[in-house]
């Protein structure tokens, strides 16, 4: 059987790790690093994430400002609000929770953040950089993934990863870190030829669809390294769930190891977080 990578566990090392940069910060350079988080609508699953994202940064010692606009909010308030974080010395990381309501473009919201503050790592600067193989914030769950996959395997240079999904927020920037590690990397999407068979190419496969169950155990070469970034709400009630885009019954039969849906990325993604806010506000200190 397949070992489970522990997301839980990883995810609080690196925030206690965060809290002991945090409050080195504070002491030697008067500097609390402060994170900004604007929710647009009442999304549920979006208000569980801020709620979460605020509580965490108050919890590694960070100053945390949550701003909750209504569903019907102009974007030029949004993004007056956010010309004002960017001038706000205090607040060194802003994250807009995405998806936002319709009549918004998050293209110009985006472009809004300076992007020294873009600690979702979406502003073209730094998605250029990324690109590039520079040294910009980068997207905190690809991050979290190579965080993981990392710590299972040690060195990535030379291993085949796959990347199921092609997303801004996931498959894309994934694809740029994994490169900068030295992988040989694999983009394949929906309109890729015979899937199955490419990602039984894999070292690495990382499944970042969102299609409970798309990834079957025989599409897994033996003793591969698998990460499920897919998170699907199905159910109501009592038997609501959260699946990913891995069939884990079959996949941890033949994988080498498979990070858990709840319990793996997701809790990576919100330390890593906390990692570009801390990395931004001492960059605007350096
Ligand atoms: N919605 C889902 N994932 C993300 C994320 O990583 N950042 C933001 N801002 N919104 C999201």
């Amino acid at each position: 059987m397949a070992t489970l990578i522990d997301g839980k566990t990883q995810a609080r090392e690196l925030r206690d790790a965060v809290a002991g940069e945090v409050q080195r910060l504070t002491h030697t350079q008067d500097v609390v690093p402060g994170l900004a988080v604007i929710l647009v609508g009442e999304d549920p699953a979006s208000q569980v994430y801020v709620r979460r994202k605020g509580q965490h940064a108050r919890e590694v010692g960070m100053r945390s400002v949550e701003h909750t606009l209504s569903a019907s909010t102009p974007q030029r308030e949004l993004l007056a609000l956010i010309a004002e974080l960017n001038a706000d010395p205090g607040v060194h990381g802003i994250l807009v929770q995405l998806p936002l309501p319709t009549h918004i473009d998050p293209e110009a919201v985006i472009h809004a953040i300076d992007p020294a503050k873009d600690v979702d790592g979406f502003h073209p600067l730094n998605v250029g950089s990324l690109a590039a193989g520079g040294k910009g914030l980068a997207p905190c769950t690809p991050l979290g993934c190579v965080r993981l996959l990392a710590s299972h395997l040690g060195e990535l240079a030379g291993r085949h990863a796959v990347i199921l999904g092609r997303s801004r927020i996931v498959g894309r920037p994934l694809a740029s870190l994994l490169l900068r590690e030295d992988c040989t990397v694999t983009v394949a999407h929906s309109r890729t030829v015979n899937l199955a068979k490419v990602c039984r190419q894999a070292d690495i496969l990382v499944a970042a669809v969102g299609q409970p169950g798309l990834v079957q155990g025989d599409w897994v070469k033996a003793g591969a390294t698998v990460i499920d970034v897919g998170i699907t709400r199905l159910g109501d009630g009592e038997e609501r769930r959260l699946v990913g885009d891995v069939d884990a019954a079959s996949v941890s039969r033949v994988a080498g190891a498979l990070t858990p849906v709840p319990g793996g990325v997701g809790p990576m993604t919100i330390a890593c977080l906390l990692h570009n806010t801390l990395i931004a506000a001492c960059r605007q200190h350096g």
